[in-house]
């Protein structure tokens, strides 16, 4: 099921209705196609007199942060002027959005030089909504005195509230957990959390978490205490030390070769043997995937009506599927409706049954699971069996590797210039959240940024693997088996033999820690996914990234250890980035 990514193949689908003797120019420009779709080329709705059926049938969305869209048209048949328009724009939902004003006037002649012009769409900023808008255009010959009529049809998103709130807000002010609250693992009291807040999905009360932080405090204090004096021996000692954080601080001194115009990491012995790892396996034992049936009837659990969701903006587009701001209205006992802001997760149109299938199979993973670095479906909306539209909790920053890359960018679009502190307190969030997985007996199996959310306090929360095929299809390869998988990510055992277990959890982790670290960068890019089993098994890895202090690279490394058994546990590698934390947090 290797899916490629279908770049926008209607614009050439040429399609047919007849106009006015090959002399009328009507289209979106080529600046116009790449502000609102992102694709480069014009859009013609009537080329030479021809009418494209097709993309006039295309109902445009229209971003909320959008006012202005442009048409441009000439008349072909230049001097004398006699082509004639009358236009009308019309607005479903007047609360929402003023009414559509265009540049020109109403009705007059076609221009016959290449002219633009706009038509400008305002929200009221009063209520969430869809907003239907037709531009409506007859135009009429006056020598053959009859009449085309064009409709072309923009669906216009109105947020409430500021609709340019997104501009302008440079000065962002993150609040940094300080250090020492960060040094304790706790529980989460889930099955509380969830009794004391039915529906209200969003909240994140702490109180709970603060009370069970006072239980555990003192054992963990003492834990710590002890790893970090194990942690100075083994510095002392330059010994490699299998309890202490920096496990494979011998790995890191090991020699770095040379491959293809890349320094990569070796380490000194490679261990051919791929690892039995019974161990680990006796006492984790995953619960078990749900069939279809049973799929279906966990999201029937969770279910609302389509009419208490609306859709916003498109966050991410991949060949089939879509991601939308939405904002959900709920209702609670006393009937006070309340409205959340949600992601959804849905497909487009004409998408093939077993891949909806795939989609609602993964979304299910997380399924009533509460933590505050998990991010499962909260409700779901199955009306229409083939287009089912998947409800998640909002993350105002939206999906941690475009914002990592959005953060990479070094120009002042990004609000964030992210330190080492945050990333690590990015990771740290994720650990928890892994651990909060197994110990519900869940492996996620495709731990990286690209499913993960995050929001502008850096909270991180990691999601399900819905869509994220077809979203990323550059994190997913096909070795010949027809199945994507995330080949760079995999631990060899998973590469090889498709195990996965803690340990392979881990080894994701690992990589996870690099992208973080290199904000959003391809693992192993320039290595062939053919390759990849034997690259790994040769004992090469991805190498330090720039600017990555050299005992979190250790802490990566140590993920990658061949044998299962070798890798950190989650519970160590949370110690172990909560003291690298509280360190550098002294430092700034
Ligand atoms: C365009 O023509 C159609 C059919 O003749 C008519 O119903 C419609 O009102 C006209 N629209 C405008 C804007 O003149
Ligand atoms: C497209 O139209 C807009 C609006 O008039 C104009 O600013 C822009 O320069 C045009 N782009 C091209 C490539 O013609
Ligand atoms: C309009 O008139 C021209 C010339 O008489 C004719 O060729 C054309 O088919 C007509 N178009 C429509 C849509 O009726
Ligand atoms: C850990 O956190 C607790 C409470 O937040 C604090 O009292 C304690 O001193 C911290 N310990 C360390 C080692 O930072």
């Amino acid at each position: 099921m290797c899916s490629v990514k279908v770049i926008s193949l209607w614009i050439l689908l040429t399609t047919l209705g007849s106009f006015c003797q090959g002399d009328l120019d009507l289209y979106m420009n080529s600046t116009e196609t790449r502000r609102l779709l992102g694709i480069v080329g014009e859009l013609y709705y009537v080329r030479m007199g021809i009418i494209n059926n097709y993309a006039l049938s295309f109902n445009l969305p229209i971003k909320s942060q959008v006012k202005d869209i442009y048409f441009t048209w000439r008349n072909l048949r230049g001097a004398p002027p006699d082509m004639y328009y009358k236009m009308s724009l019309s607005n479903s939902n007047t609360r929402a959005l003023k009414d559509p004003k265009p540049s020109i006037a109403m009705e007059g002649a076609v221009p016959t030089k290449v002219t633009a012009f706009k038509v400008t769409l305002e929200c009221t900023g009063l209520v969430n909504a869809e907003v239907d808008v037709v531009l409506q255009m007859n135009i009429s010959i006056f020598s053959a005195s009859n009449l085309t009529t064009l409709n072309i049809k923009r669906k216009k998103t109105c947020l409430k509230g500021n609709v340019n709130e997104l501009e302008g807000d440079h000065n962002h002010k993150i609040i940094m957990p300080d250090p020492a609250d960060l040094n304790v693992s706790y529980t989460f009291p889930d099955k509380n959390k969830q009794a004391a807040s039915p529906g209200g999905f969003l909240s994140t009360s702490t109180n709970i978490f603060y009370m069970a932080l006072g239980c555990v405090c003192a054992i963990v204090v003492l834990v710590a205490f002890i790893v970090l004096i194990h942690y100075f021996r083994s510095q002392k000692s330059n010994r490699n030390e299998r309890m202490s954080c920096f496990c494979c601080s011998e790995t890191s001194s090991s020699q770095a070769l040379s491959h293809s115009g890349h320094t990569y990491l070796r380490a000194d012995t490679p261990n051919n043997s791929v690892a039995t790892y019974g161990g680990v396996r006796r006492i984790f034992t995953p619960i078990l995937e749900p069939n279809p049936t049973e799929v279906r009837s966990m999201l029937k659990e969770i279910h609302i009506d389509r009419n208490s969701l609306t859709l916003g903006d498109v966050l991410i587009e991949g060949a089939f599927g879509r991601v939308y701001h939405g904002t959900l209205l709920l209702e609670d006992e006393k009937d006070l409706a309340s409205e959340q802001d949600v992601i959804v997760k849905t497909v487009r149109e004409q998408v093939r049954a077993d891949q909806v299938e795939k989609m609602l199979k993964e979304a299910v993973l997380m399924k009533g699971m509460c933590h505050q670095n998990i991010n499962p479906i909260v409700r779901a909306c199955i009306q229409d069996p083939s287009q089912p539209f998947l409800i998640f909790p909002f993350a105002t920053e939206g999906n941690l590797k475009k914002f990592l890359q959005s953060c990479k960018m070094a120009d002042i679009t990004s609000r964030y210039g992210l330190n080492t502190l945050q990333l690590v307190y990015m990771a740290i969030q994720i650990v928890r959240g892994v651990q909060y997985l197994h110990r519900k007996r869940v492996l996620h199996k495709d731990i990286a940024t690209r499913n993960c959310v995050v929001d502008n306090q850096l909270t991180v929360r990691i999601t399900d693997t819905a869509l994220s095929r077809d979203l990323f299809p550059m994190d997913y390869h096909c070795l010949g088996d027809n199945e994507n998988r995330p080949v760079k990510w995999l631990a060899l055992e998973s590469l090889l033999q498709r195990q996965f277990s803690p340990a392979s959890d881990v080894w994701m982790f690992g990589v996870t820690l690099w992208e973080l670290m290199t904000l959003g960068q391809q693992p192993y890019a320039d290595v062939d996914p053919f390759e990849m089993a034997t690259y790994l098994r040769e004992g090469f890895r991805i190498s330090q990234p720039l600017n990555c202090p050299d005992e979190l690279f250790a802490v990566m490394a140590c993920c990658w250890g061949l044998n299962p058994d070798e890798r950190p546990k989650f519970s160590q590698l949370q110690v172990c980035l909560q003291d690298f934390y509280a360190a550098l947090g002294r430092f700034v």
